[in-house]
């Protein structure tokens, strides 16, 4: 398992976004959150910014959609750019139907989980997606407390991926920072979000060199 770290944007000055971007060249992604005021009870941004980031961004983008119906809004996220786009199971209508499309259209393919949603019934599903987002905190702000009662849930979703013999990356978002990252990476995540943790350090560069030496020391 590689150790990746995707900087959240929401924590970042969204009046200074193309500078903000530079300070994570060092990141493997840059996770941009899209909420619609539905899905969550927070509005931030939508296709038109998403494909001005990507235009700027010294990394790919990994777009995580806090939206209601992504069957139809998902595909016009590739349309803009990102290279990964996560839907969440709780909004989807047809997960394997837009999973497929989305992969289609060469982008990876994830789902995500809120809190309260199983992973079970998707465990049958696995082969479909590349990527399953595991959120520690409910969706919609970041600066929230880790939900450390979210890791069983870590733990058996990378039993399932290893069991299968997939290559299915499993993320972590939500809380994450060097007091709780280690602990994320033992349960068996491999993609860190990590919002506050990241653009409210001083030294972002160095905060991101921080959060991948834990992670990696804790994967083993
Ligand atoms: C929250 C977002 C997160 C958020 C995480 O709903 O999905 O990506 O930015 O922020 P931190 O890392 O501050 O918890
Ligand atoms: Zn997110």
């Amino acid at each position: 398992m590689r150790v990746q770290i995707s900087p959240s944007l929401l924590s970042a000055d969204f009046a200074r976004l193309g500078a903000e971007l530079d300070r994570i060249k060092d990141a493997d992604w840059a996770h941009v959150d899209v909420m619609d005021n539905h899905f969550v009870p927070n509005l931030t941004i939508g296709q038109p910014v998403v494909e001005a980031l990507v235009k700027v961004s010294p990394v790919p983008v990994d777009c995580h959609l806090m939206i209601e119906d992504p069957d139809r809004w998902a595909p016009g996220y590739v349309e803009a750019g990102a290279r990964s786009v996560t839907f969440h199971a709780e909004a989807a209508h047809a997960p394997v139907r837009l999973a497929r499309e989305l992969r289609a259209l060469g982008v990876r393919a994830g789902l995500g989980l809120k809190p309260a949603t199983p992973v079970e019934p998707y465990l049958d599903l696995l082969t479909e997606f590349d990527m399953i987002l595991v959120m520690t905190v409910e969706p919609g702000f970041g600066g929230q407390s880790f939900l450390d009662v979210c890791l069983p849930k870590v733990r058996r979703v990378r039993q399932a991926i290893a069991a299968a013999g997939l290559d299915v990356w499993v993320q972590v978002d939500g809380g994450v920072s060097e007091q709780t990252i280690e602990r994320c990476a033992e349960a068996g995540a491999d993609v860190f979000v990590a919002g506050s943790a990241v653009y409210r350090s001083e030294d972002a560069a160095a905060r991101i060199a921080t959060l991948r030496t834990l992670a990696e020391a804790a994967c083993g």
